[in-house]
């Protein structure tokens, strides 16, 4: 089975790039220092000198491989210039066309590139553009959701049109442990990337309520509560916190933008104001009233129990999946 690494990675795990900045150089070092594909996010805006800091200062803290995600919908022409300049392993892509130009340009550096699709005719353009893995996400994920299919039914047929092209096909949505790791294998996946788990551990850079809130709370929804005015038409799934029970049948017309300012935070090294529905989650610089800001998370946060240092969720993945596929699934059995 492909669980032994993709993309020259150690192990098939992936650590999606948890956006705005929750996914920082401590959280990628130590997935790539464990044998995964760590990604740092990229500001929402363009800030190429920022950019290459992230990079040098993971560089610092590993010398292992990892990647860059960046959102398209967002200004990030300069900002991938910077991550081609820097040469890092993966140039991950979200939400937005991902042009046979930028492919070859990321080649051409010596960088992959790895699109996260929600769809069969998304993942057809990407093998079409010449893209090295696509990352499948399932309507079941935390944080922005692209698509409208549950993982189990879209993946397979992603991986009946990558056919024998050779791309490694990366499986996304409420996979947590060792049982969503072998399912999502046995479904064609070469890989799998967690957003919800690797939010649940000591290096991500939420605040640590919201890291709390991820073992209290078992429920989530998809909506389209938070951020509608910064980033339109793009829903998401939410933790079932009780401020958004309390909301989430707000009036289609309301957005952020005339809310009461809820708090304050310091994103990227930019200072901002958090209004009420704002989009943006809690990171450690954050204050105010943080149980009412937004809290992603993905379908299978109730199987999370403790928050865990990154490398141990990569390691307790991987063993837990080799025996699981050793004692489970021996061909007696069946
Ligand atoms: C807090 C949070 C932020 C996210 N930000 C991004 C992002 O900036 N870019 C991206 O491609 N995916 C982002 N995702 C989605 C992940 O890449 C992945 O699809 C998702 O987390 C998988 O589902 P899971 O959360 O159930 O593991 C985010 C997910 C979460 C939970």
């Amino acid at each position: 089975m492909g669980w032994k690494g993709i993309l020259g990675f150690e192990y098939g795990i992936v650590q999606g790039p948890l956006g705005p900045d929750i996914a920082g150089p401590e959280l990628v070092a130590a997935v790539a220092n464990a044998g995964g594909l760590g990604l740092l996010r990229t500001p929402d805006w363009e800030s190429p000198d920022y950019v290459k800091e992230l990079i040098r200062k993971t560089r610092k803290l590993t010398d292992k491989p990892f990647g860059v995600g960046v959102v398209l919908a967002f200004p990030h022409k300069e900002n991938v210039k910077a991550i081609l300049e820097e040469k890092v392993a993966v140039l991950q892509l979200y939400w937005g066309e991902c042009s046979k130009e930028l492919v070859i340009e990321a080649h051409n550096a010596g960088v992959k590139v790895v699109p996260q699709v929600g769809s069969l005719e998304e993942a057809k353009k990407a093998i079409n553009v010449g893209v090295d893995a696509i990352i499948v996400q399932g309507r079941e994920a935390g944080g922005h959701v692209i698509g409208q299919e549950g993982l189990i039914s879209l993946l397979p047929r992603v991986v009946d049109l990558v056919g024998d092209h050779g791309i490694p096909v990366i499986a996304a949505g409420g996979i947590v442990d060792a049982r969503g790791y072998v399912a999502a294998l046995a479904l064609g996946a070469k890989g799998i990337c967690m957003g919800t788990r690797f939010l649940a551990t000591h290096e991500s850079y939420a605040h640590p309520t919201y890291k709390r809130k991820l073992i209290e709370y078992d429920k989530t929804e998809y909506t389209d509560v938070f951020g509608r005015a910064r980033w339109p038409g793009a829903p998401h799934r939410v933790l079932q916190t009780p401020f958004f029970c309390d909301w989430k049948c707000l009036n289609a017309q309301e957005n952020e933008t005339n809310q009461p300012i809820i708090g304050r935070t310091i994103i990227h090294g930019v200072e901002r104001e958090i209004r009420r529905f704002a989009g943006t989650v809690p990171n450690p610089t954050t204050t105010g009233d943080i149980e009412s800001m937004v809290m992603y998370a993905g379908q299978s946060v109730g199987l999370i129990k403790e928050i865990l240092p990154a490398g141990q969720v990569v390691k307790k993945l991987v063993e837990a999946a080799q025996f699981l596929i050793r004692q489970t699934f021996n061909p007696d059995s069946i």
